[in-house]
């Protein structure tokens, strides 16, 4: 089963995404450290974030097996993986590496921006997870206060706010909802009432695919979910 998991920045999809493979013994990408590494990679060598050229070569070389996530967190590779991932020769470079992690036998969870819309399609769950603009940034501004390297709130809030508008105005392949994915608003949900949300959607197509639902929710969902709903 391939499960596509979109949303944008901090709105929980990597956490839930990482959750759902694990409960469903699937292997997961996060596909967002692909651009991370393409723009760590032009950084690393000097070259402007501007050269689509250097962007799209280092794009067709990358290797998923040499990924180091350590050195790709933080919000200033993400801000640099926003601008590279505009160009759609990036985009192109990276669809075939995407898709054939998604057909290993089995399936895959992935998650990013565009994995219902444009890389998978045809995947048998798309879920959609967002959450308010503030109530991202707060969690962001919290990890960051953390990892004791704070920024002030406001300055947390017009990051997130640039990253939403840049990924969902962009012409290739923008943040978008597929009109067959499945809501999750995190906004009111701790990560175990997501993945409850999440797996429930998962048995559901299971059932309704008429195969034994090898995926069932655990138990009853902790939390009232009252944020699930399909996008009409
Ligand atoms: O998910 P993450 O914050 O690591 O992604 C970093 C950036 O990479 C995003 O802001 C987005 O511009 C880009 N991205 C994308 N398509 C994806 C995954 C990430 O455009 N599938």
């Amino acid at each position: 089963m391939i499960i596509a998991i979109d949303g944008p920045a901090a709105s929980g999809k990597g956490t839930l995404a990482k959750a759902v493979a694990a409960h469903c013994g699937l292997a997961h990408l996060d596909s967002g450290l692909l651009y991370r590494a393409v723009a760590k990679s032009l950084i690393d060598r000097g070259c402007p974030l501007e050269d689509e050229d250097a962007a799209t070569a280092s794009a067709a070389s990358l290797d998923l097996s040499k990924l180091e996530a350590a050195t790709l967190r933080g919000a200033p590779m993400g801000e640099a993986a926003s601008r590279i991932a505009a160009y759609p020769s990036v985009r192109a470079a990276l669809v075939d590496l995407q898709r054939s992690f998604a057909c290993q036998p089995g399936g895959a969870v992935i998650d990013g921006r565009d994995i219902g819309t444009v890389i998978c399609p045809n995947a048998e769950v798309k879920l959609f997870v967002t959450a308010s603009a503030e109530e991202r940034a707060r969690r962001r501004w919290r990890e960051l206060v953390l990892g004791g390297a704070p920024l002030d709130y406001d300055t947390v809030l017009a990051d997130i706010r640039r990253r939403d508008e840049r990924d969902s105005t962009r012409s290739a392949s923008p943040l978008r909802q597929a009109p067959d994915a499945i809501l999750i608003d995190t906004t009111n949900l701790d990560a175990q009432a997501a993945l409850s949300a999440a797996l429930a959607v998962i048995a559901e197509k299971k059932r309704t695919r008429r195969e034994p639902a090898d995926i069932a929710p655990r138990g009853p969902a902790k939390t009232e979910l009252p944020h699930i709903s399909e996008k009409p």
